[in-house]
């Protein structure tokens, strides 16, 4: 090679590479920023954080909608008088072509539900109530829901008892039929299901 190639070549090709990869590692940076708080592949580690890894891509996105109508609100990072959570900010910073290829990114990671203490008598009364009221949208355990549904079988409890509670005092929109069988389960009835869904992991 002669010298000016080499030249023009040391020159150019990092500036070619950096053109080439510049949207993909934006993105990668994209990933990072949700896998901060999510955990690595969308498998939070903290208890109140939900797991967005392995979601259906139409679930996600529906989910990402949710957010940027503001129908939701995250209690653990509200601060008074403002009542709006990260997330919906997060959602609406996002273009629908982030939001699809972070959907297609997150829909394949495989879901690893995390090790929870159950009470499985809890957990066998909160299945039969599960098979009664909530199966049919939240099929398979909870496992693989109807599409805009979201996972519930090895999702984080803690995470799950804040959105019954944002469900029953209004914080969160639900689907009207959800909250009516919602709104007939006692105290404990939630806590059955919570423990229920604690002791289901994805097949
Ligand atoms: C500062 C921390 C933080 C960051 C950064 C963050 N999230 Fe979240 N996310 C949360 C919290 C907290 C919730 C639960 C909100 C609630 O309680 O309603 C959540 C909820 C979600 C949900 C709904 C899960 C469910 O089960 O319904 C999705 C999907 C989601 N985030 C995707 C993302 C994506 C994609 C990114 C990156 C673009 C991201 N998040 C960045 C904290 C964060
Ligand atoms: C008519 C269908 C339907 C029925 C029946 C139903 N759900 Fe849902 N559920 C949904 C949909 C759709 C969502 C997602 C809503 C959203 O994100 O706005 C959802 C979301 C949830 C969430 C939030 C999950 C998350 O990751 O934030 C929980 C918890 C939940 N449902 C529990 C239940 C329980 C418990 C029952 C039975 C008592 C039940 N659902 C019955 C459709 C249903």
């Amino acid at each position: 090679m002669n010298r000016s190639l080499m030249l023009k070549l040391s020159v150019f090709l990092p500036l070619l590479v950096a053109t080439a990869v510049a949207p993909a590692d934006d993105f990668v940076k994209l990933v990072q920023s949700c896998e901060n708080c999510h955990g690595k592949d969308g498998n939070s580690t903290t208890p109140d954080v939900p797991i967005i890894a392995g979601f259906s891509h139409e679930g996600f996105l529906n989910t990402i909608d949710v957010f940027r109508e503001g129908d939701r609100i995250a209690l653990k990072f509200h601060k008074p008088g403002e009542p709006e959570t990260v997330m919906n900010d997060i959602a609406k910073g996002l273009s629908d072509e982030q939001a699809r290829n972070l959907a297609d990114y997150f829909s394949q990671r495989g879901f690893k539900p995390p090790k929870q203490s159950v009470n499985t008598e809890l957990a066998r009364r909160g299945e039969v109530i599960h098979k009664r009221l909530c199966e049919k949208c939240h099929t398979d355990n909870g496992a693989h829901p109807v599409e805009d549904a979201a996972i519930l079988a090895g999702q984080w409890t803690p995470y799950l008892r804040r959105q019954f509670d944002n469900f029953l005092s209004g914080k969160r929109m639900v689907p009207r039929t959800m909250l009516r069988r919602i709104k007939e389960l006692s105290k404990d009835d939630i806590e059955a299901l919570l423990n229920f869904y604690a002791s289901k992991g994805m097949p």
